[in-house]
Formats: structure tokens, sequence, C-alpha cells
């Protein structure tokens, strides 16, 4: 059902978005817009990824553990989208202009450790890769803070002027830390005193 219902959104944000580019209701720079939003929802799904565990424990909801995977698989796939969005209207797939770019720009470069950091995640998704894997899986998906790390960093970099945006993203991602790591850490010290 999570699945479901996860992917009937995203599919319904990827007409929405790519009806209102085609229409003209995209501003003067289409591909500009489709690679802004799409990097903005990518980076919002994977903070909402991992804030289902602290909304979890905060509000006493086991349930909410059931749509983790599939809000990961989404942001993966809008990550891919923009990353798309990017070869196809940005460099026209010049594979050669492309790695000019990842080497001059470090935002870029940043965009595709991200990237990068959440193809093995998405990879190991599925079911059986968890069972396959025991305790190692959660060792590999503990990347997520270090994709979600480098996110926020390449959106900073990326939009340069107004960093309201940038901080926002970063006192969320660190109120998440501070919970996953410290408070939890706490409570546990005071549960075995
Ligand atoms: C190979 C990988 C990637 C490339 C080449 C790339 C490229 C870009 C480019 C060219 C921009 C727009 C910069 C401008 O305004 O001129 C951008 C913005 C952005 N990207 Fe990426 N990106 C990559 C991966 C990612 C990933 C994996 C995420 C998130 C999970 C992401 C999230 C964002 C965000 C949030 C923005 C800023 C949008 C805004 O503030 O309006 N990017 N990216």
């Amino acid at each position: 059902m999570p699945g479901f219902v996860v992917s009937a959104g995203i599919f319904l944000l990827f007409a929405a978005g790519l009806w209102l580019a085609a229409s003209g209701q995209a501003g003067p720079d289409p591909a500009k817009w489709l690679l802004h939003q799409s990097g903005l929802v990518a980076l919002c799904l994977l903070l909402a990824t991992i804030s289902l565990a602290s909304m979890r424990r905060a509000f006493s909801m086991p349930g909410l553990l059931r749509w983790r995977r599939a809000l990961g698989i989404s942001a993966f796939v809008v990550a891919s989208a923009h990353v798309v969005v990017y070869v196809a209207f940005y460099q026209a797939f010049d594979i050669t202009a492309i790695t000019d770019d990842v080497v001059k720009r470090p935002y870029i470069m940043i965009g595709l450790a991200c990237w990068l950091a959440l193809l093995p995640l998405a990879l190991t998704s599925t079911a059986r890769a968890r069972r396959a894997m025991g305790t190692r899986w959660y060792r590999l998906h503990r990347l997520v803070y270090f994709a979600i790390a480098l996110a926020i960093a390449h959106q900073g970099m990326a939009q340069k002027a107004d960093l309201a945006v940038t901080l926002f993203f970063v006192a969320l991602f660190c109120a998440l830390l501070a919970e996953k790591f410290l408070l939890r850490r706490g409570a546990r010290a005071s549960s075995t005193r």
C-alpha cells in the first residue's frame, strides 16, 4: 500500500511538472525550472525519509516506518530525473562537456557524489537484499546521512544568492540528527540506569 500511494504521488508529480514545463507555465526557461524543482523535491524526500523514524518515536506511531522504503526509493527516482534533466537539457548528452563540468565546478562534483552515495542504497532496497546483508544493511544505509549532507552542500553552492532555504535544510537536518544520535542515546542510557 505505501509503495502504491507514493509511486502514484511521484507519477502525478512528474506528469504535473512535465505538463507545466511543456505548456509554458514554468517560466522562460522550463529546463532550469525542472532542474530546480526536481532537485528540491529529491532533497525534501530524502529528509522526509529520515524524519519518519523521529516522528515514529515522537508520536508513538510504529506504522510510519512502512513508508520509509517507498519514500527513499522515490527520492532516488526524483534525484535521477534531476540528473537526467541536467544531462539531456544542459549538456545535450555530451560526455566530454559533462566531465569538464564535473571537474571545473565543485558543486557538480558534490551532486554526483551524492547521487553515487544514493545508488547502493536504492540497489539494496529490496527485502531480499536486506535479509541477505543482515547488520551490514543497516551500516550501509547510514550512508543516507552522508548523501543528505552532500545534497544540502550542493543546493547551497548551486543557488549561490539566497541562503535562507539552505539554512532551513541545515537546521532541519541538524534537528533530525540530534534527535537520532543525542536524544535517543540519552534516553537509552537513562533506561539502563
Ligand atoms: C550528477 C549529479 C547532479 C548534477 C550534475 C546536478 C546538477 C545541478 C545543477 C546544474 C543545478 C542548478 C544550478 C543552477 O541554478 O544553475 C542543481 C541544483 C540543485 N540540485 Fe543538483 N545535481 C546533481 C545531483 C543532485 C542530487 C543527487 C540532489 C538531491 C538529492 C540534488 C539536488 C539539488 C538541489 C536541491 C538544487 C537546488 C535547487 C534550487 O535551490 O532551486 N542534485 N543541480
